[in-house]
């Protein structure tokens, strides 16, 4: 898990924020090279700022083809204010014409955290559903699904399980012989979640993103790892030119390939197999296509790198008809996090850290007044060397959750750097942009409190 010193960890109470870093060693893609259509202030703000594929993702949604969005939720504690930013990012993925999947984490749950699958069952629907539907988010192309009723999930968590080890497991999670098996099993799980709406019963092989925070990316390296290393098909450019489609002879392949149990070659068999792939690509409109059964190859000279993702998405179709998974590796998009109130991280655990959406008006005000402070110690030394939003709570809530226009923004930005807003000033705005946000939200639950059941997916009704 450590990487130079630096650490993400989806169970850490301690986060890195040195985002450019993040980016290098984890290798991630910076969002700013992406043309985002209609950017939400997340993406404006620069607080959505790194991906994994997501440009295929955008591909496919400007080609007007299908995409997924997938997240999840642990039926636990209380919905606050880190929750509600992913709820915004899904919206505007769903905005853009994306099929919405959630799972309920509720067997991680049950066996990490000792929550009943019939407590989890409740907190999901009052606490978290039904603040899903008070955000806007649409039931029509919303699926919300429970781990513990879709057994499709926990099957293709298992399988997938024989394409990773104990070792690799250490090495991303930083586990070690006394990590209790519960958590070993739980991110299995979680890659069943964020795979299993490719399969023909979800919606069919298309691209899913995950958005989610920086600290859940080894989640996605393990499930982008597990995907890949069931695929039957690898494609990367080629050393001199267009793209090389490498076979991959595995356990679940090797009979389809014409390779037998002890290494034998069946001729006839690969020799069926390869013309397959040929139509199939031939399909695409390639005439010039090569195949080297030798080298396991088959090669695509006239192709370009950016047809990488629609041979792909045939030979994945292809590898289903022949047997295989066919899985994408899922994309995602990662966000920074708002910082807690007390200016340490953000925990649902530790109440004075957050913003709940079930907070009485009073709470909130309360909270914010307290929350820490960019400002100067003197109202005189303020005035005249002016305040650091960047470390203000009160205005990174703001920016990250209460205030729409970007040019408002701007002016609290500009006005508390330059000592004209005072502390207590920022601070009773960001009250009154709260309140008036949460004050709309409560209502809104009242109105929409009809449409939970229709969140549901059918396996997951009572
Ligand atoms: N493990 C996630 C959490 O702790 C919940 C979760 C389960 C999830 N499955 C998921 C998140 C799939 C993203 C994608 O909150």
């Amino acid at each position: 898990m450590m990487n130079d010193g630096l650490t993400i960890n989806p169970w850490s109470s301690q986060q890195s924020t040195d985002y450019g870093r993040i980016i290098e060693q984890f290798g991630l893609q910076s969002t700013s090279d992406l043309e985002i259509p209609s950017p939400s202030k997340l993406h404006r703000r620069g607080i959505v700022f790194a991906h994994r594929d997501f440009d295929v993702v955008l591909q496919s949604q400007k080609c007007g083809e299908d995409f997924g969005v997938l997240t999840g939720l642990m039926p636990s504690g209380k919905m606050h204010m880190g929750h509600s930013m992913v709820i915004d990012q899904v919206k505007w993925l769903q905005s853009l014409g994306g099929d919405v999947t959630i799972a309920v984490a509720d067997l991680e749950s049950s066996a990490t955290r000792g929550i009943s699958l019939s407590e989890g069952r409740r907190t999901a629907i009052n606490e978290y559903i039904s603040y899903y539907a008070a955000l806007g988010l649409e039931p029509e192309s919303t699926e919300i699904y429970f781990q513990s009723r879709r057994s499709e999930v926990q099957k293709l968590g298992f399988l997938l399980g024989k394409k990773t080890n104990i070792g690799e497991m250490e090495s991303i999670y930083g586990f070690n012989g006394s990590t209790n098996m519960a958590h070993v099993q739980a991110p299995l799980v979680q890659a069943g979640d964020i795979l299993h709406p490719q399969l023909d019963e979800f919606g069919g092989i298309r691209p899913i993103v995950v958005p989610v925070g920086v600290d859940q990316d080894p989640h996605l390296r393990l499930t982008r790892g597990l995907a890949s290393k069931s695929n039957w098909f690898n494609i990367a450019p080629d050393k001199s030119r267009g793209l090389s489609i490498t076979l991959s002879i595995n356990e679940e392949s090797a009979q389809c390939f014409g390779v037998d149990a002890h290494g034998r070659i069946n001729r006839e068999k690969q020799r069926e197999t390869y013309l397959k792939i040929e139509q199939t690509l031939s399909t695409l409109g390639f005439s010039d296509i090569s195949s080297n059964p030798k080298q396991g190859t088959v090669s695509l000279p006239g192709a370009k790198k950016t047809d990488t993702h629609m041979v792909r998405k045939v030979l994945l179709k292809l590898e289903r008809e022949l047997g295989g998974l066919g899985l994408m590796a899922p994309a995602s998009t990662y966000h920074r996090f708002a910082v807690g109130l007390t200016g340490d991280k953000m925990s649902s655990s530790k109440p004075k850290t957050t913003l709940f959406l079930g907070d009485d008006l009073d709470v909130t005000a309360k909270k914010i007044k307290k929350s820490f402070s960019g400002g100067q110690a003197t109202l005189e030394e303020h005035r005249r060397l002016g305040g650091n939003p960047d470390i203000d709570v009160a205005y990174q809530y703001l920016m990250y959750f209460f205030e729409e226009d970007d040019k408002a923004l701007q002016e609290l930005y500009q006005g508390y750097k330059s000592g004209k807003i005072l502390a207590g000033e920022m601070k009773q705005t960001c009250i009154d942009k709260a309140s008036e946000w949460l004050k709309e939200l409560k209502e809104k639950k009242d109105e929409t409190a009809h449409l939970v059941e229709a969140f549901l997916s059918k396996d997951s009704k009572d």
